[in-house]
């Protein structure tokens, strides 16, 4: 199958809404764990259009601040009663100022932006399972949700604290199979181990894949023989198509992240 008529036969991309510049208060910003946060903004007009889907993104900015000037990307976490949420990992300057963010401070908004993860009709038979490792789990959350229980987690990160929502996420699984690199949750070691082992006694062809998280684990899961998606997080200046940042290799050219992503066929991208 060619991986146009992939896309094509489960998604209409076509539909999707125009993003919005908005200004939004902070409602709340709490620390999750670790360096995880999440960050709860109201758009100043009360409403929220248009809605934004699984694997979509924001352009998130300080208001009033030229340091840093970029705003930053983050994926559609959540709405709750009228709010955005962002669920975001202090990295550098940028997260560390939101972590500072309180109720009533102003950020600027853009968004959302970006293709959705399709969601199954090509692979209407087919069992989903995700795969997220680190903070791309802020990318599957609402597709897990979409998903309705159905699918099967498989959740890596560092340590226990950077597993973050683990009792929200087994409620919103049909199996949570968790790794860290250093054993304090769940298997020892790679996420992607995990997977190659659920894999030994299956046909790879009942599954279709959803997958958001570094590099390194997108590759190895890219080169499993599987069929899906992955959600890239190429670093991003402009968000909206005009700088070329954010270009990733594919069988068909360069591709930007942020206008033909972040959401790819799993075929299409070339990892070196
Ligand atoms: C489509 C998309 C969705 C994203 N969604 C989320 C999200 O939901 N939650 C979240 O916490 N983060 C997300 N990220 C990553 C987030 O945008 C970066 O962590 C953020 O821009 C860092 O800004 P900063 O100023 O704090 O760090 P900087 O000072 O800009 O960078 C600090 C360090 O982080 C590295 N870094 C910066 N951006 C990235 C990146 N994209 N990938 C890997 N390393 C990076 C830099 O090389 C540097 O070493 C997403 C990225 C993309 C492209
Ligand atoms: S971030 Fe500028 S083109 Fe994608």
């Amino acid at each position: 199958m060619n991986t146009r008529s992939l896309r094509s036969a489960s998604t209409d991309t076509d539909t999707i809404q125009p993003a919005h510049l908005f200004k939004a208060r902070v409602k709340e910003n709490i620390k999750v764990s670790g360096r995880f946060y999440i960050l709860k903004a109201t758009p100043e007009t009360g409403f929220f259009v248009p809605a934004p889907l699984p694997g979509q993104f924001f352009m998130l900015g300080l208001d009033r601040r030229k340091d840093p000037l970029l705003k930053r990307p983050f994926c559609y976490f959540r709405v709750r009663d009228g709010a955005l949420e962002i669920l975001y990992r202090i990295v550098g300057k940028a997260t560390f100022l939101m972590r500072e963010l309180r109720e009533g401070d102003r950020v600027e908004v853009l968004g959302p932006l970006g293709n959705p993860y399709p969601l199954p009709g090509w692979g209407k038979h087919k069992k989903p399972l995700v795969v997220a490792g680190g903070v791309g789990i802020a990318s599957v959350f609402p597709l897990l949700e979409a998903l309705k229980g159905k699918a099967v987690l498989f959740y890596g990160g560092r340590s226990r604290d950077e597993l973050v929502l683990t009792d929200e996420l087994q409620g919103m699984t049909s199996e949570l199979h968790l790794a860290s690199d250093d054993g304090s949750a769940g298997f020892k070691g790679a996420v992607t181990d995990v997977l190659a082992d659920y894999f030994k006694d299956k046909k790879k062809s009942d599954f279709i894949i959803y997958a958001c998280g570094p590099n390194g684990m997108l590759k190895a899961v890219c080169g499993m023989g599987l069929r899906g998606y992955i959600s890239s997080e190429e670093k991003m200046a402009c968000g909206i198509g005009v700088c070329l940042g954010c270009a990733i290799k594919t069988r068909s050219g360069f591709k930007r992240t942020c206008k033909e992503g972040p959401v790819f066929d799993m075929d299409e991208v070339v990892f070196e």
